[in-house]
């Protein structure tokens, strides 16, 4: 990719308005490479599929245009939720970088249709699917109004997401120091309609990562984990192109935290 990932990470929105023509052969051959090579560092594989909207009967009442969906199961296994989001992210900017427009669904498409095409096993599951196509030059009435309702343009301040040492204290971005990029990106990650359940707190060289969760879990799971998989995609790229090392752990610090705010993951710097 020549532009930077920050770059592509300002620039990304999501889209639901597409001109009237399909990807061309070399988009689709290359999205088609990227998502059958794309990992996660949580080890939990992924599996997409390219699929013809028109072929498996895909549509969504809140996209117009769209020609195809870009669609992913997930085994149920421990992590699967961050995972998928995760790798789903990293396809969206790949796509992105390719002047491809997508938006992750989890509630508004013909969800059955989509299950059927990708030949959902009995402890898989697909949380999200996205259409994926050129962004038309004018959004849809629906699409622009969507998107006022959910403040999309939007996000929480910095120093009500990111803490210093424990939840009390919010993080400066000077205090931040090298995880500010990292963390500005992830800040302008999406989420399930724009609920921005990560949360972070840094004490010493290890930022810790929380879910403060406002939905409740459905058949899918918690989609809110899927956010912050998302979430940790944008940290991740942002913080390897920025040049810190280190890597994610599993240990829960203990920190006290608000109600139902739950420990995630945390990353730790390499000394
Ligand atoms: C896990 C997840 C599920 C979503 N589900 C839907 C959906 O069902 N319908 C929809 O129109 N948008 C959906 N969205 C898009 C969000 O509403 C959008 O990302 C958010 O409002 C922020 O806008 P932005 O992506 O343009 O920055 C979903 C996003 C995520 C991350």
């Amino acid at each position: 990719m020549d532009t930077s990932m920050l770059d592509l990470i300002r620039r990304r929105r999501s889209v639901r308005s597409f001109e009237d023509r399909p990807l061309t052969e070399e988009d689709k051959n290359a999205l088609e490479a990227y998502v059958q090579a794309v990992s996660n560092p949580f080890g939990v594989p992924v599996r997409f599929r390219l699929l013809n909207a028109r072929e498996a009967g895909l549509s969504s009442p809140v996209i117009v245009g769209e020609k195809a969906y870009l669609a992913a199961k997930v085994e149920r296994v421990p992590n699967y939720e961050i995972a998928f989001g995760y790798s789903f992210e990293k396809a969206c900017l790949f796509a992105l970088s390719r002047g491809i427009g997508t938006v992750m669904l989890a509630a508004t498409l013909n969800r059955s249709a989509f299950e059927k095409a990708l030949e959902l096993g009995q402890n898989e599951v697909m949380p999200v699917a996205s259409p994926v196509g050129y962004p038309a030059g004018k959004m849809s009435v629906r699409e622009s109004l969507m998107r006022k309702g959910t403040k999309a343009d939007s996000r929480k301040a910095f120093e009500s997401l990111f803490f210093k040492d424990g939840f009390e204290q919010g993080l400066s971005g000077e205090a931040a120091g090298i995880f500010y990029q990292p963390l500005e990106a992830l800040r302008w990650a999406p989420s399930a309609t724009n609920g921005q359940p990560w949360r972070g707190v840094l004490a010493g060289d290890t930022l810790h990562f929380y879910e403060a969760r406002s939905m409740k879990d459905n058949s899918l799971g918690d989609i809110q984990k899927v956010d912050l998989g998302i979430g940790l995609s944008h940290f991740d790229l942002v913080r390897t192109e920025e040049g810190l090392e280190g890597g994610f752990v599993f240990e829960d610090p203990g920190i006290k935290a608000p109600e139902k705010t739950h420990y995630i993951v945390s990353f730790r710097r390499k000394p």
